[in-house]
């Protein structure tokens, strides 16, 4: 039975999709409540931080821009003379009302011809104006160019500054934060920024210039004619508002709607296997149809609304149009405006219009790169892993003697993990960790190698605390295999060698080896050099824990941690690693967790850990005879508790 509009959408769009989208709409919509970065003057202070070097680029964009924007200006102003001149050639007995800046348009063209014809004129004009619009592209690209290059210099110190901060996250904060929500510090905030430098920035200051020359030029030519003009302001305003309001409420029915389509999609194609398995292809086909229905209907009615802006502001920019050209004919019979003051008061309430609503809508892009850089610096702020003692220990020749007193943990405050664990374990011992799912056993080896530091009891190795240590010298001094697998995309020597840069073909080799890995990458199509396809789907999942155990193999150091490392391998090729690895840790430290407890017999002590308690330990033989938990799970007759 497929399910109704209303639960698919429920459902697909949680409370925390639904938030993102608000925000994601109050974004692309302008002004709604709260759209807006907190504290806009920081974002700011720091976002220039950013453009340190770059000021002197910032200088000459704002000249250039200065300068194109007065050419267009100036350019349009040319129009005066030229046809002021023609009406005088067709009427020459009528005296015109010329305003200052009319002469002096007349007087350089005059400046520069040399005969007094008609035609000399015209022409000399013609050549002003075509140097003025000459000037005018050559700043304007020079203008867009620079500021690209300031602006995608910028960009690449912020996303080098993210990335580099992800790496000193502690692993808490990605427990806490889905990885969405980080790819879309890199992906979405950033662009807006880009967006805000790259484009914003140039068309608000030169829509601004644009704006007070073309009032200055209007009013020093007719005054009475620009109040004309500017009577519409406001009219422009209220109407643009009104359309924007319509279309941000369809606009927002319109995400939502959005919001289930693509998680819909995204979980039937995450999830096409299971679907083809239990024969829902149908029922998810009319489910989808549904929900594609519905977005359908808002998606006509967010598009048409969004669609009738630009018209409605056309027109309306026509009737401004219409009113200020017949009230300038009539200035023009009354002999208080020229013809050339006539057609220029034409164009510039046409033009009029568009700084306005270029303005209104740089400045919703402005906020919300704001609030995006807001978001960006946050992640920034957000405490790093705790800093190194600056004192750190020294641990060159680290021999692998690893002590847990006491120790108890939980991820988050209120609920603990681990509770009073004590383990000793010597250099050339396997310590194992068996116990039933959620026990605590992956939880403890991430304490070991500070994943999560710990606040109650500690962790020694050789005597000195974990804490004491550098996080970097402390990992390189244990090597893991975790219990979910990863593969970098690469060869599956390089892949291999991730575990220690700078071994040898020879050394890699023999880690695979000792791993086992070595028969079944021979069988590759290249070897050694076959290419790994997304995180290894093009292997088999033991095949790709046997890369991952040849990766710890390779590694130098004196402590070994092999988490569920053999789950998903048959059993021979099991005791093969069993055997190599044996060989490779001969005086190393080794932790082993496996559910298969064949694979831990001959460990030199198993703890059994329940509930984030060591239950029980002892060798195979000892907890066996106690008859415990350990010989319930072995013997499989644990009962179901
Ligand atoms: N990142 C985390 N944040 C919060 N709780 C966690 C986190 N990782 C694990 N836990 C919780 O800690 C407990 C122990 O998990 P742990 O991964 O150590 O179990 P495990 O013994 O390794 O189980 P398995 O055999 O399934 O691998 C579980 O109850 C789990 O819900
Ligand atoms: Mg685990």
């Amino acid at each position: 039975m497929a399910r109704s509009l209303q639960e698919l959408q429920e459902r697909y769009n949680s409370a925390a999709k639904q938030k993102q989208m608000e925000t994601e709409f109050r974004r692309q919509t302008r002004g709604g409540k709260g759209s807006g970065p907190k504290n806009a003057g920081a974002a700011i202070r720091r976002l220039f931080t950013y453009m340190k070097g770059y000021w002197g680029f910032m200088g000459l964009v704002l000249f250039c821009m200065l300068v194109s924007t007065l050419t267009s200006l100036v350019g349009t102003y040319m129009m005066a003379p030229i046809i002021n001149k023609l009406y005088l050639a067709v009427a020459p007995d009528k005296a015109l009302a010329l305003s200052p800046m009319e002469q002096l348009a007349d007087r350089v063209v005059i400046s520069f011809t040399g005969g007094t014809g008609v035609m000399d004129y015209i022409i000399t004009a013609l050549i002003v104006l075509a140097c003025v619009y000459g000037v005018g592209i050559i700043t304007t690209y020079l203008q867009g160019r620079l500021m690209c290059h300031v602006a995608e210099h910028v960009m690449e110190r912020l996303r080098g500054d993210l990335f580099n901060k992800l790496q000193r996250l502690p692993l808490g904060y990605f427990d806490g934060h889905p990885t969405g929500e980080i790819m879309s510090r890199f992906t979405n905030d950033i662009a807006t920024i880009d967006g805000m430098f790259s484009n914003s920035l140039t068309t608000i200051v030169s829509g601004a210039v644009t704006l007070i020359g073309t009032l200055v030029f209007m009013f020093t030519t007719n005054w009475i004619l620009t109040l004309v003009v500017v009577v519409f302001i406001p009219l422009f305003l209220l109407l643009g508002l009104m359309i924007a309001n319509f279309s941000r409420k369809h606009y927002r029915s319109l995400q939502a709607a959005l919001g289930a389509v693509n998680g819909y999609i995204e979980e039937n194609v995450s999830g096409q296997k299971v679907v083809k398995v239990f024969n829902h292809e149908e029922n998810c086909v009319e489910e989808f149809a549904c929900l594609n229905n519905d977005m359908r209907d808002k998606q006509f009615k967010a598009q048409f609304w969004g669609g009738i802006m630009g018209p409605v502001m056309g027109n309306t920019s026509q009737i401004s149009y219409g009113v200020t050209v017949g009230v300038g004919a009539l200035l023009m019979v009354a002999g208080r405006l020229s013809p050339g003051g006539l057609t220029l008061f034409a164009q510039y309430s046409r033009q009029f219009s568009m700084p306005i609503n270029n303005l209104s809508q740089q400045m919703t892009t402005v906020f919300a790169a704001l609030a995006g850089a807001e978001r960006v610096f946050e992640l920034m702020d957000t405490a790093p892993e705790t800093a190194d003692k600056p004192e750190a220990a020294d641990m060159s020749g680290m021999a692998g003697h690893v002590v847990l007193t006491d120790v108890s943990f939980g991820y988050v405050p209120e609920k603990t993990v681990l509770k009073h664990i004590n383990v000793y374990a010597k250099p050339g011992q396997k310590i194992a960790f068996v116990g039933s799912t959620g026990a605590g056993k992956t939880t403890i080896t991430n304490l070991l190698n500070r994943f999560y530091d710990i606040e109650e009891g500690s962790i020694t190795i050789d005597g000195v605390d974990v804490k004491d240590m550098k996080r970097e010298e402390l990992r390189s001094k244990i090597a893991m295999v975790l219990q979910d697998t990863h593969l970098f995309t690469g060869t599956v020597r390089e892949n291999i060698r991730y575990g220690r840069l700078d071994a040898t073909d020879e050394e890699v080799e023999q880690a695979a080896k000792a791993a086992s890995a070595h028969g079944f990458i021979m069988r590759l199509s290249d070897g050694y050099d076959t290419k790994i396809e997304g995180d290894g789907t093009n292997l088999s999942q033991g095949q790709r824990q046997l890369l991952n155990i040849a990766r710890a193999a390779i590694s130098k150091a004196p402590i070994l941690v092999l988490d569920e490392a053999t789950s998903s391998v048959d059993t021979r090729t099991e005791r093969q690693i069993q055997r190599g690895m044996d060989r490779l840790m001969e005086d190393r430290t080794t932790f082993v967790i496996a559910h298969r407890l064949s694979t831990v017999r001959d460990a030199n002590a198993i703890m059994v850990l329940e509930q984030g308690e060591i239950i029980e330990r002892g060798t195979h033989e000892e907890l066996l005879e106690m008859k415990g938990r350990y010989y319930e799970l072995y013997t499989g007759k644990r009962e179901l508790d």
